[in-house]
C-alpha cells in the first residue's frame, strides 16, 4: 500500500512529494467520455462497478497517490427532499430552490445505508481493489445551500447571502441541518473504508471573514469535530477564492488546507498556518507549453516542501480541455523532482 498520501497529510516525512488532482476523474479522459455516452453522472454514481472503474482509472492512467471517490457534492441532497439535475454546460440545477423558513423545515435526514447504499458498496469495492488511500468527500453546509437557494450556479450569491443576513435563524437551522447530513454522510464512507476526506466548501470564499466566523464557522467547527472525535481519519478543507479565511480554517481542527493558486504556501506560513498544505497548480497552466508547467511547478515543490506535510494538487479542478499526457508527465515528474 503507498501510504505517502496519509503520511503527508500527518505531517510525517514522505519518500517523495505524494499528488492527486481534484476532478481527476472526469471530461478530459476519452475513456470518461466513452462511459458518459451510456451513463449520466448519477447513473455512473448509481451503479457500484461503474463508479468503481471511473475512480480507479485516474489512478492507473496518471500513476497519484490517491483515489478519490467518484461522486458529486450534490449525490445526498435528493434524499433529504432536494432535486438535482446535472445539466449540461451549466452545472447542478435545482428545481425547486429554498426560499422560506417552511422550505428548510422541510428538508429530511440522511440515512446513508439506505439512501445512498451505492456509494458505500463502491467505497468496499475500492478497497478490496486500491493500492493507493481512498478519499471520501462532501460538500460543506455553505456551498451545498449556496446552490439549494440560488437553484443553479451563481457568480453572486445574492439570494443565499440575503437568507443568512436576513433570517440568522432560519439560516441556522439550515447549517444545521446540513451540518447534521454531511456527519452522517462522512461516517457512513469512513465506516464503509474511505481513509481520509476532503470538504469541498467551493464558495465560501464570498463571504468576508466577519460573516464566515458568525455564520459558518460554528457549522464547520461541529462538522470536523465529530468526525475527529470518533477517527483517526485526516480531513482537507478546500476552498476558492478562499484566501483570505485561511486563519479562520487554521483553528479549525482540519489537517490539511487545501489553497487555491491565488496563495503561496511561504504566505501561508507567514499567516501562521501550520496545518498540512494542499495544492496549488493553477489549473489554466495545464494548457500552456511544458517548460512553464514546469517552472511554476518547481517553485510550488520548492517552497511545499520547506516542511513535512505537503500534497500536491491543482488550485481547483482539472477541466476537459487538458491533455491525459499532461497530467501524465507532470505526476512523473513531481514524483521524481521530489523523490529522497
Ligand atoms: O474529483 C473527482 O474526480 C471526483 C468527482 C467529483 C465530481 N464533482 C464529479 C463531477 C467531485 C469531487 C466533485 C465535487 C464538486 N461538484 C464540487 C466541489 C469541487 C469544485 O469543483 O469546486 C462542486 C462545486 C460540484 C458541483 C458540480 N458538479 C458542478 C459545478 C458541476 C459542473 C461543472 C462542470 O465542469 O461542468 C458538476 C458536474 C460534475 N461533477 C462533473 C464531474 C466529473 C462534470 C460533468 C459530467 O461529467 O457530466
Amino acid at each position: 500500500m503507498n501510504s505517502e498520501f496519509i503520511k503527508a497529510a500527518k505531517k510525517q516525512k514522505t519518500n517523495h512529494v505524494p499528488v492527486w488532482y481534484m476532478r481527476q476523474a472526469g471530461r478530459y479522459q476519452p475513456e470518461y467520455m466513452k462511459i458518459r455516452e451510456k451513463y449520466s453522472l448519477f447513473e455512473i454514481t448509481h451503479h457500484p462497478e461503474v463508479c468503481v472503474e471511473v475512480t480507479r482509472l485516474p489512478v492507473e492512467q496518471l500513476g497519484v497517490d490517491a483515489a478519490i471517490l467518484f461522486a458529486d457534492i450534490m449525490t445526498p441532497l435528493p434524499s433529504i427532499g432536494v432535486n438535482v439535475e446535472l445539466t449540461s454546460g451549466v452545472g447542478p440545477v435545482i428545481d425547486s430552490p429554498i426560499h422560506t423558513r417552511a422550505d428548510i423545515e422541510r428538508l429530511g435526514e440522511l440515512h446513508p445505508e439506505q439512501d445512498v447504499p451505492y456509494i458505500l458498496d463502491a467505497i468496499r469495492l475500492l478497497r478490496e481493489q486500491l493500492e493507493v488511500p481512498l478519499i471520501g468527500f462532501a460538500g460543506a453546509p455553505f456551498t451545498l445551500a449556496s446552490y439549494m437557494v440560488e437553484g443553479r450556479p451563481s457568480r453572486d450569491y445574492h439570494k443565499t447571502k440575503a437568507l443568512m443576513y436576513s433570517d440568522p435563524q432560519g439560516w441556522k437551522i439550515l447549517m444545521d441541518k446540513l451540518g447534521d447530513m454531511t456527519i452522517a454522510y462522512l461516517k457512513a464512507q469512513i465506516n464503509a473504508g474511505a481513509q481520509a476526506i476532503q470538504v469541498f466548501d467551493s464558495w465560501v470564499g464570498t463571504l468576508n471573514n466577519e460573516a464566515y466566523h458568525t455564520y459558518i464557522a460554528p457549522v464547520m467547527h461541529r462538522i470536523v469535530s465529530e468526525i475527529k472525535s470518533t477517527y483517526d481519519v485526516p480531513i482537507i478543507l478546500f476552498g476558492v477564492g478562499a484566501s483570505h479565511l485561511i486563519t479562520e480554517w487554521n483553528q479549525l481542527p482540519v489537517d490539511v488546507i487545501g489553497l487555491d493558486w491565488r496563495m503561496t504556501f511561504d504566505k501561508a506560513r507567514r499567516l501562521g498556518v501550520n496545518k498540512a498544505l494542499q495544492g496549488n497548480l493553477e489549473p489554466s497552466l495545464l494548457l500552456a507549453p511544458w517548460e512553464v508547467i514546469e517552472e511554476n511547478v518547481k517553485r510550488i515543490l520548492d517552497e511545499g516542501m520547506k516542511e513535512p506535510g505537503f500534497i500536491f494538487n491543482l488550485g481547483h479542478g482539472v477541466f476537459p480541455e487538458v491533455k491525459v499526457e499532461t497530467l501524465q508527465r507532470l505526476t512523473a515528474f513531481i514524483h521524481e523532482y521530489t523523490a529522497k
